[in-house]
């Protein structure tokens, strides 16, 4: 995306320019410009019914001026607007540039601007909004209907200081392509998405921006005796991947930040089978791979002061004559033996061995980010993200920047009761499926069994990886869920905490 900065006045090639109509226009720069480029219709348009409310959308020709045409969005009361109802706005102006085949748009960014939101925030999130708005999932039809094309430059009208602009328009950028690589991987079937094809994505992410790259496969992930992954790798033609990824912001690495994402590319539940309207869709079921992945080109384009190591334990969960069962006893990385009673609990034993694996690459904090349990989803829905932590202090941080991105986080509760009933077992250390009352609670917290005292999040996006419907700041499918936090919740901690 090519972002340009220039002065309201100046000559500009875009096929439409994108104005904020509020109900307190008083307020914006250059109103009195705009009545001029409209040759004083500005305010019959308005008598004639153009909305002032959120998120309507009207298309004008410009009277006078270089651009032909203008899209208001309406921001209703421009004193109240709040940086995730911009985001929104602009998700949905994406569309329709989408719709009405712009290539080229300009925003005049004053007429989004107030006390909250000055005209960097503005740039971000317009960058940001109208890129994650515009997102399409490229299809395998033969004959596709959908015309490929993409909003290709923003330019942003505005009298601020270009380079701030130019910046903050740039971090927005960066944040939508991450989104929408994540969402491409998650849409993506499980056929052309094998472990190894998500480790050679990895790879070139890697390659483009200089990480350092361990892919262990089958045999190396028996030498560490991975006993976890390969249990649910176990029924499988495919083989697993352990993809391991480096930011080095300084050259000691010695404590970094761990994010570990579930890498599932189809869980069909294994023996313990799921029913046949539960399992279309679970090609999803490595949306914390995606999230992981994201945040990691994120990263690699923005450079935070942090040592970042990305572990993705990827395989599918299928049945065969291999296939592990219910009643089996295996040994994780760790040395924990895990009694299955259920392998359709199979995100958490893939996410076992990667956290011990983090932890024995020096991990001083972890994040696991997994679509682990149709829990989360019956007591959250499907809009909000739920978490656990053992260190409050650590969560209030991510919590934060959540707030921000305009992703919903929800903390559940892991008390030590629980905890007891994940140690439950006659003839293991631990179970891997308590039971299905509060099981969000026991698939972080069999994770975090893992992670001991280490500082520890986990994110359960199995409702917010995929959306069913379209939404403001995309299509259905695949979401990208937690790239843009994670990628900032680094960032933050980069800044000398
Ligand atoms: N991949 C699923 C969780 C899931 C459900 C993701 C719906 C997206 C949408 C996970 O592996 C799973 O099957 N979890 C079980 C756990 C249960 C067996 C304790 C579940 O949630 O039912
Ligand atoms: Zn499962
Ligand atoms: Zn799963």
């Amino acid at each position: 995306m090519e972002i340009n900065v220039l002065k309201p006045t100046e000559q500009n090639e875009a096929e439409i320019l994108i104005v904020g109509l509020s109900r307190h226009p008083d307020n914006a720069d250059g109103w009195k410009g705009l009545e001029k480029r409209f040759d004083g219709r500005l305010a019959d348009w308005i008598k004639g019914g153009l909305s002032f409310d959120l998120n309507s959308l009207s298309i004008y020709p410009t009277l006078k001026g270089d651009i032909p045409r203008v899209l208001f969005v309406g921001i209703g009361d421009r004193k109240k607007l709040t940086e995730d109802e911009l985001r929104r706005s602009f998700g949905i102006a994406g569309k329709q540039l989408v719709k009405e085949k712009i290539r080229h748009a300009a925003i005049y960014t004053a007429s989004f601007e107030n006390g909250e939101v000055n005209g960097e925030q503005v740039a971000h999130l317009a960058a940001e909004g109208i890129q994650m708005g515009a997102y399409r999932f490229a299809d395998y039809k033969t004959n596709s209907n959908e015309v490929d094309h993409r909003v290709e430059s923003l330019s942003f009208l505005t009298e601020q200081p270009a380079d701030a602009i130019r910046q903050a328009a740039f971090v927005g950028t960066v944040h939508a392509e991450a989104v929408n690589e994540a969402r491409t991987l998650v849409n993506m079937p499980a056929n052309i998405l094998t472990p190894t094809a998500m480790a050679e994505y990895a790879q070139e992410l890697s390659e483009a921006y200089g990480f350092e790259t361990d892919i262990l496969g089958r045999s190396e992930i028996e030498e560490l005796g991975m006993g976890a992954l390969l249990a649910v790798n176990q029924g499988s033609v495919e083989e697993p991947r352990l993809i391991v990824m480096k930011y080095k912001a300084t050259d000691s690495f010695e404590a970094p930040l761990a994010l570990v994402g579930k890498g599932i590319t189809f869980d069909t539940g294994g023996y313990s089978l799921k029913p046949k309207d539960g399992i279309v869709g679970m090609k999803g079921d490595m949306g914390g791979a995606a999230a992981v992945l994201g945040a990691m080109r994120v990263i690699g384009e923005l450079k935070p002061d942090k040592d970042v190591v990305a572990v993705i334990a990827s395989t599918d969960n299928m049945v065969s004559g291999n296939a592990f069962k219910p009643d089996d006893v295996i040994t994780s990385m760790s040395g924990k033996t895990i009694e299955i009673l259920n392998t359709d609990a199979e995100g958490r034993l893939v996410l076992a061995d990667a956290v011990t694996y983090a932890k024995q690459l020096g991990a001083s904090q972890v994040v696991d980010v997994a679509t682990l349990t149709g829990g989360v989803i019956v007591a959250l829905g499907k809009d909000k993200t739920g978490a656990l932590t053992n260190d409050e202090a650590f969560y209030g941080k991510l919590l934060d920047v959540s707030k921000k991105t305009g992703e919903f986080v929800w903390q559940l509760p892991l008390t030590e009761s629980d905890k007891k009933r994940l140690r439950k077992s006659d003839v293991a250390d631990l179970n891997n499926s308590p039971g299905r009352d509060g099981h969000m609670i026991f698939g972080g917290g069999f994770v975090g069994e893992f992670v001991g005292d280490t500082p520890w999040i986990h994110l359960d996006i199995a409702g917010t990886s995929h959306a069913d419907a379209a939404h403001d700041l995309g299509p259905a499918g695949g979401t990208g869920a937690m790239v843009r936090t994670l990628a900032s919740f680094v960032e933050k901690l980069g800044n000398k905490e």
